[in-house]
């Protein structure tokens, strides 16, 4: 039998992005501005070399990652291995298996998942299966639900009821958004992209209940809903502690000074994201933005990075830099177009198979084994 021809992530990628038309394609692959941190996020990690050790028994390699603490309400969520799926929206412009099917894929493999808002906002019988039906496809698996704030607070406040009732932990409120970026090939390409990235559908996001004065409430709230771009850091955090016994996570921190505000004020735990490059063009790549957000923390909250992760020497490397968990984003899109649930499958194993290996020739036998001194800086002698 011939080997699968899909090796790497690069493999998957070129297959993929050949199946689907220009407009996804640039959907998925393009960012804000000119790329450059698009493109920067994934080179980053080529400036360290690995610096692998010998004899030391490596005949079991253990990737095991506990991606959620224990709380007194829920005990640890733990993954086989440390990489997660970011969220993204609309799954199903990749294939009809849509979150459901990556649910699956993320419960299948052992690992977690980050579902996007957009499950709300676009939900069934548009491109995205509902919050409930992705909870149910990938259980425990599906502990993070991504939110954007918007200005409507009795809306959010709805939401969010209902996100932990679906059996959702964590609410992972994306903090890189108070405007979307200019992402210019979505404005090149507005005319032609699907009619829910260009209008949302708050009338779903609102729910179905529709009697004509609901009619009527809901146009006026609908008429007046933006993302909430006044937030700051002393009245939204105890806001959603207010609102909900979930655990408050921030993704899309980007410097040491907001992470040490985060755990001043109590945030259960962040992801270093740059939103794959999506918002601010010529930000820092999130795995040079890293290593002062780990030392910032100093091991009080879980810190976990996403942005270029294409290898499994990349998660290796982003370990190494002293991040807990990594996610990866357009990597699960690839999946889901190459071949729904299964695809996305593939695309982690893929992942956790070429960790394990590096991990055994750089003779780290356990994830508390890699650390900076596993690492060299391009053109430096000295280890990190
Ligand atoms: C097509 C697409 C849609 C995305 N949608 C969301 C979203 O709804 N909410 C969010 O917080 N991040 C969103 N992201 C950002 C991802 O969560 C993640 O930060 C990013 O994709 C990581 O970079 P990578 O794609 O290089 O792995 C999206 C990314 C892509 C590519």
């Amino acid at each position: 039998m011939d080997p699968n021809p899909i090796q790497t992530l690069a493999d998957l990628e070129r297959v993929a992005l050949s199946r689907v038309d220009k407009v996804t394609r640039e959907y998925w692959a393009h960012g804000a501005g000119e790329n450059i941190t698009v493109r920067e996020n994934a080179s980053a990690f080529d400036q360290y070399r690995l610096r692998p050790r010998v004899l030391r028994d490596v005949s079991t390699v253990n990737m095991t990652t506990t991606v959620l603490p224990s709380t007194n309400a829920s005990p640890a969520l733990v993954a086989d291995f440390p990489v997660g799926i970011a969220p993204s929206g609309w799954h199903k412009m990749a294939h009809a298996d849509g979150e459901a099917g990556t649910a699956a894929a993320a419960k299948a493999l052992g690992t977690a998942m980050g579902v996007s808002m957009g499950t709300i906002v676009g939900e069934a019988p548009r491109e995205c299966c509902s919050p409930e039906a992705v909870r149910d496809a990938g259980g425990s698996a599906v502990a993070f639900f991504q939110l954007y704030m918007f200005n409507d607070r009795a809306l959010m406040a709805d939401i969010l009821q209902r996100v932990q009732k679906a059996g959702y932990r964590t609410v992972l409120l994306t903090v890189d958004t108070p405007f979307v970026g200019k992402r210019v090939a979505e404005i090149r390409n507005r005319p032609q992209l699907p009619s829910f990235l260009t209008t949302i559908n708050f009338g779903t996001l609102l729910g179905t209940s529709d009697g004509p004065e609901d009619m009527d409430k809901k146009e006026k709230r609908t008429g007046s809903l933006h993302i909430d771009n006044s937030l700051v850091w002393g009245e939204i955090i105890p806001w959603l502690r207010a609102t909900t016994s979930m655990q408050i996570w921030l993704k899309g921190i980007s410097t040491a000074e907001d992470a040490q505000l985060a755990v001043a004020h109590g945030v259960d735990g962040i992801v270093v994201s740059n939103h794959g490059g999506r918002q601010l063009d010529l930000c820092v790549p999130t795995l040079d933005a890293l290593p002062e957000i780990v030392a910032a923390v100093k091991g009080r909250i879980p810190v976990h990075v996403d942005g270029g992760v294409r290898r499994g020497e990349d998660v290796f490397r982003a370990l190494a830099l002293g991040a807990d968990f990594v996610w990866v984003g357009r990597p699960a899109l690839w999946g889901l177009a190459y071949d729904g649930q299964r695809g996305v499958e593939l695309m982690l194993t893929i992942l956790r198979e070429e960790l394990k290996l590096c991990m055994g020739l750089t003779g780290c036998a356990s994830i508390q084994d890699i650390s900076p001194t596993c690492l060299r800086l391009v053109g430096s002698s000295a280890k990190l």
